[in-house]
């Protein structure tokens, strides 16, 4: 397959699409304000900075800029200290990887303290031109959050992506690496053009040939991937199996207090930065769903995790030690313990006792990823260690990129969440950003939801959800509004009916799935191993309904202290005793929290059953909503992905079908009460 450059095919363009402006009095303004370029410095991201710049004003003036800017027209590509013309006090303002970007009198200023800063200048300038910014109005400082902003790869190398729904990898084919990386440098440019600044190339469950991504076998192959990212100011880092000694036969042991073990990743670190001089450093996934971890020897995860800091720690490198451990083989009897509390109950007892170059990595939530999930209590608990945020965007649970979820009103959420932990504010956006307790190394990773698909992400609309999290990555204060508009206009069109009703089915899509799959905090109730499609007792861990406890006279998890599991309990006093209390609980997670009759009554007035059975029939026919409104599009965007989006749209219309019936009639079995508005539950 011959991959299209960037600018022959809007699927693959993504929100880089460089329109021409049509608006001659807009063109004419930009083409004066815009006629030449002065750069001054040099490095590799520079260069790179320099001809993103380049490509960007040529498409979208129909017109390459002059290697100049000595008079009126000029723009001006520097470090914040050589720019003469700026103001102390602006250039004061951007921190470390941020930016300064600023039209005055003719002059244009891109700049910032680091090459990076200056790269993401530079997109965001061409993304102001795409939005015909006033040239007035071209006047931003934005300094980044989040010091990590990385994308997660579960890529294996025989080409498989774990929880992939966009084709294959684009980095591994046939148990080797792919040889020409035109597709890595493009993913690298959308990925620096929405601020990502580190990539785990690998999946997190390493298997035989990921193991060896160590070795000299397969060191210079990762060294050309890395020198790519370079360019574009992203850092490589692997996911390492944490029994690789004993895996690559070269010692008996991994344990991480045995001495031989120590020295062996000493040296390995040191084998891995002769080839990446920049690398990042490690991610871990130890002792979960059958990965080796420091349990086997009888340690625990900071002297797993410190044992492999050490080693890097000369370096510069860090280890990203996930903290998604539970015990996967619980017996479906037993009610005493709760996947839920794991792992809390693992990592609150370590807090402390990491190294400063150790990151622990919490999913947003106590499970893994489901539609809704309370935030990981982690979040305010832990006081005295690194840790960052792990989203998923790829969408396992949230409909496998064939239905359209958005899922930036539900990072919001948590990132908005407030933990209590130092009082009112303590939200999950300061805590990572280590604005409450002061950390070393903190921030945000995300599954990546790209493959081969020559739209990357399987379903188009998916590419909103890409998009979104590098702005939140970047600055979480933004709104879901604001992102999704400026989404649609880059990739879309700025008409304003485009906007609004593109707009409008992103934004309602999330509560949407939601309502037809598992409403109120249930989650779960999907077939086993891929997880598409409705099956209310078919998760593979969940057997005879673990998870969700339904019976015939009610549903959900009792998870309070005095009676569940303890759950609620882990929260600081305020959420504890609002998630505590079912009267208090918020209605979206009521099942999370407890068990609750069929015929207790909500605040709406109606009966659970009845909500049940509401929101099912509810969440179709908004998708169907979804259709309608999207056939109006027909006239005003491209045939492909109005045609690709439809497509979809029919599958979604079909399966959310299928998932309404699948659940009405569990519980119109389970219950024996019919829908009060006497509809037929099959
Ligand atoms: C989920 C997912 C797995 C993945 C795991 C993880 O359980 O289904 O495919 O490996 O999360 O995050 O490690």
């Amino acid at each position: 397959m011959k991959l299209p450059n960037f600018g022959e095919n809007p699927s693959y363009d993504c929100w880089l699409s460089y329109r021409t402006i049509k608006n001659a009095e807009v063109l004419k303004e930009y083409t004066e304000a815009f006629s030449g370029i002065s750069v001054l410095e040099e490095s590799l991201v520079f260069k790179t900075a320099l001809n993103e710049l380049k490509f960007g004003l040529e498409k979208i003036l129909g017109k390459a800029p002059a290697d100049t800017a000595d008079s009126d027209g000029g723009i001006v590509l520097g470090f914040c200290e050589n720019i003469k013309s700026l103001p102390e006090e602006l250039a004061s303002g951007v921190e470390k990887e941020g930016y300064i970007v600023r039209y005055r009198d003719g002059k244009t200023i891109i700049a910032g303290k680091t090459d990076r800063g200056v790269l993401y200048g530079v997109f965001a300038f061409l993304r102001l031109l795409q939005l015909e910014t006033p040239l007035e109005k071209i006047n931003l400082v934005n300094n980044p959050a989040n010091m990590l902003r990385m994308i997660n790869h579960w890529d294996n190398m025989d080409g498989t992506i774990e929880r992939g729904y966009a084709g294959n990898s684009i980095f591994y084919a046939n148990n080797g690496f792919i040889d020409d990386k035109t597709r890595v440098r493009d993913y690298a440019r959308l990925l620096a053009s929405i601020g990502i600044n580190g990539i785990v190339i690998n999946n997190v469950n390493v298997h035989y040939h990921e193991t060896r991504l160590i070795t000299k076998l397969y060191l210079p192959e990762v060294a050309k991937l890395a020198d790519i990212f370079r360019e574009y100011g992203i850092t490589v880092f692997l996911s390492v199996n944490f029994a690789s000694p004993v895996e690559l036969g070269e010692l008996p042991t991994a344990d991480p207090l045995d001495v031989r073990v120590q020295n062996w990743w000493r040296e390995k670190a040191e084998e891995i930065y002769s080839y990446i001089p920049d690398f990042g450093g490690f991610l871990v996934k130890a002792d979960s769903e059958y990965r080796p971890g420091p349990f086997t020897y009888g340690r625990d995860h900071a002297e797993g995790a410190n044992m492999l800091a050490k080693a890097l720690e000369p370096f510069g490198g860090v280890v990203i030690w996930r903290c998604f451990v539970y015990n996967c083989k619980q017996d479906w009897r037993d009610r005493k313990t709760d996947r839920a509390n794991a792992a809390y109950d693992t990592f609150m007892p370590l807090d402390g006792k990491f190294m400063d170059n150790v990151i622990l990595q919490i999913k947003n939530g106590p499970m893994d990823f489901q539609v809704r999930e309370p935030v990981s209590p982690l979040f305010g608990g832990l006081t005295k260690t690194n840790q960052m945020l792990e989203l998923q965007i790829t969408q396992e649970y949230t409909g496998q990129q064939k239905h359209i979820c958005y899922l930036v009103p539900q990072w919001k959420e948590i990132l908005d969440f407030d933990t209590f932990a130092e009082g009112r504010g303590s939200t999950v956006r300061e805590i990572i950003a280590g604005k409450i307790y002061p950390q070393k190394y903190g921030g945000i990773a995300a599954v990546s939801n790209i493959g081969s698909d020559l739209n990357w992400t399987g379903h188009v609309l998916a590419q909103a959800n890409l998009y979104g999290y590098g702005c939140l990555a970047f600055n979480p204060d933004r709104s879901a509004e604001e992102i999704t508009e400026e989404w649609v206009r880059l990739t879309f069109s700025s008409h304003p009916y485009v906007v609004k009703t593109i707009s409008s089915i992103l934004l309602k899509s999330w509560r949407t799935y939601e309502n037809y799959t598992s409403p109120l905090g249930i989650g779960w109730m999907v077939n086993p191993g891929h997880h598409y499609g409705p099956n209310v007792d078919g998760y593979e861990y969940s057997p005879w309904g673990t998870y969700h406890r339904a019976d015939c006279f009610g549903i959900g998890v009792d998870r309070s202290v005095e009676t569940g599991t303890g759950f609620a309990g882990r929260y600081h006093k305020e959420n504890a005793e609002m998630y505590n209390n079912i009267e208090t609980c918020p209605e979206e997670l009521l099942l999370f929290f407890h068990y609750v009759p069929y015929t207790y009554r909500l605040k709406s007035g109606k009966t659970l059953i009845q909500h049940i059975y509401d929101t099912h029939f509810e969440g179709v026919e908004q998708v169907r909503k979804f259709r309608e409104q999207w056939l109006t599009l027909k006239e005003l965007i491209d045939k492909e992905r109005f045609e690709h989006v439809l497509g979809r749209l029919e599958i979604q219309i079909r399966d959310a079908i299928e998932w309404r019936d699948v659940i009405n009639s569990y519980f119109y079995r389970k219950s024996g009460i019919p829908d009060e508005k006497g509809r037929t539950i099959y």
